[in-house]
């Protein structure tokens, strides 16, 4: 990104969150598909540090776990007891290697902090050859946050924390965001001398910047205008309003791109989510993790779309779908059911009330309407009737089903697996199919019709179906009708 890369990122992340009343570790829960700490550090890492180093101490294990996953480049450092924004970046300095340039420190709960004002902070940094750079953000009620102090000159002199403040002090509105870019060295000595001489009783990172200035190095501060990207999230309420933001901000990049969003507000993309120009995205779509749409695909309304591939001018309408690929100008919905290792073909359909399972739909073949498909290659041009299922579960071990090319399954058939309908074959409605049919076969697998001429007349004697019996033959009394069989 930058020519001068900071030695290190330090992402302060082992509070508890005791305000999001939750056995979940508050930087695990997730905003735009992304965990808040997922965010924080896929942001620092975009300024490529020389080291990138998580604090972590409620729920450290699932922490550390998750950003092997989520950030392999990012170490983990244990802050056993949580005293301190000091003490936590201390322990993370302790764990590197001595380090001389620039170090910046974040935390693990603001996810809307981009790369872009990351890299702001780094460049008014060196541009002001600053030893310490503080960024800041002017709200309109600053109530909870440490306010930041400048002396005669407009020069920051410290910044005092809430609960410390004089009234004076807290009329201030010009706010610590809690990100901050270090050079080492003044870091390193602040650390060294801080106390607990505090309402809190805790080391204070912020009074780094009072030692500073008392040693006469250059202080500064850059104010954000964007407040959003220094929040904070502490609770459900405040989770919610950031991930509407994020959502926000994520539809209007696509929208510029050229996607259509009909309704914003209804809408909630993942931020790992790529749309192609010319989508349209109707009401009430979700669309999550990796899930990609290509050009003139329509989706929604009403669709939940995981980590499912849309092909160009596909459409899927009343969908829930998980791992899904769906061909081009394919057809789903409404009301379909796809699960993960499900492939549609270029113009093939899952109608409506349809499921399917880790199945390969090839080309144009069809699976309308009221099916269950699982574990099953369905050939190009089939045409599955329907009602039909594939039995692909016998209670202890699951088969796989092929229907050939151009074959066509009855309306209400059973394919129970292991079993094969080859190219070009029939299977007659209603069959429940349990052998290879060939090539070229019709398989016929149900009772035969029988018609019992009169028995309504005999044992459904004076109501209304029998006199309606009585009308409907009336008529035909003298063409000679006669008992039959097949119909
Ligand atoms: C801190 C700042 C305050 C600033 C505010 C912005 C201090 C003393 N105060 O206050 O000036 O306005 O952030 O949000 O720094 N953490 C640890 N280990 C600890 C303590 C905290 O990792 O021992 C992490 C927390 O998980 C959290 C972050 O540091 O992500 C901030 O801690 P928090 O206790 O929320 O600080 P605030 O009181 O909000
Ligand atoms: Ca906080």
């Amino acid at each position: 990104m930058s020519p001068d890369r900071p030695a290190a990122v330090v992402v302060l992340a082992a509070g508890e969150g005791t305000r999001m009343k939750s056995s979940i570790p508050k930087v695990l829960h997730a905003v735009g598909g992304r965990s808040l700490v997922h965010h924080a550090v896929a942001a620092a890492g975009e300024l490529e540090p020389d080291h990138l180093v998580v604090v972590v101490g409620h729920g450290r294990d699932e922490v550390t776990a998750h950003l092997a996953e989520v950030a392999p480049k990012a170490a983990a450092v244990v802050q056993e007891e949580q005293l301190g924004t000091g003490h936590a970046t201390r322990i993370a300095l302790e764990a590197l290697p001595p380090l001389t340039g620039t170090v910046v420190v974040t935390y693990g709960d603001v996810p809307l902090l981009t790369a872009e004002v990351l890299q702001g902070l780094l460049d008014g940094h060196a541009a002001q050859g600053n030893a310490v750079t503080v960024l800041t953000a002017h709200l309109a009620d600053p109530t909870g946050y440490g306010r930041v102090l400048r002396g005669d000159d407009d020069q920051v002199v410290g910044i005092v924390e809430q609960k410390d403040a004089t009234e004076k002090q807290r009329t201030v509105r010009e706010v610590n965001s809690g990100v901050y870019a270090f050079d080492a060295a003044t870091l390193r000595a602040g650390l060294a001398r801080l106390d607990t001489d505090n309402a809190q009783g805790e080391l204070y990172l912020t009074d780094v910047v009072a030692h500073a200035v008392a040693d006469r190095a250059r202080v500064g501060a850059l104010a954000v205008l964007d407040t959003w990207a220094v929040e904070g999230v502490n609770d459900r309420v405040q989770l919610a309003a950031v991930h509407r933001e994020l959502n926000r901000r994520t539809l209007e990049r696509w929208m510029r791109e050229g996607v259509a969003v009909i309704d914003p507000a209804t809408t909630w993309v993942d931020v790992d989510v790529t749309l192609d120009r010319d989508v349209v995205l109707e009401p009430n779509t979700l669309l999550r993790g990796r899930t990609t749409v290509a050009t003139g695909a329509v989706v929604g309304p009403n669709c939940l779309l995981v980590d499912t591939e849309v092909g160009a001018g596909a459409q899927v309408t009343n969908a829930t779908t998980y791992g899904a690929e769906i061909g081009p100008e394919a057809r789903v919905g409404p009301y379909t059911f796809l699960r993960p290792g499900t492939r549609l073909g270029r113009g093939a359909k899952a109608g409506g009330f349809v499921e399917i399972k880790a199945s390969d739909v090839a080309d144009d073949a069809k699976v309308p309407h009221l099916s269950y498909v699982g574990d099953a290659t369905i050939g190009e041009g089939a045409n599955i009737g329907a009602g039909t299922i594939v039995a692909n579960y016998d209670g202890v071990t699951k088969s796989r089903t092929s229907v050939g090319r151009h074959s066509f399954v009855g309306s209400d058939s059973v394919l129970v697996a292991p079993v094969e309908v080859a190219d070009g074959a029939y299977v007659a409605a209603g069959s429940t199919i349990t052998g290879r049919v060939g090539p070229g076969e019709l398989a016929v697998a149900r009772g035969r019709q029988r018609n019992i001429a009169g028995w309504v007349a005999r044992r459904r004697k004076g109501t209304r179906t029998a006199e309606a019996a009585e009308q409907a033959e009336a008529p035909r009394a003298d063409a000679g009708h006669e008992e039959g069989s097949d119909a």
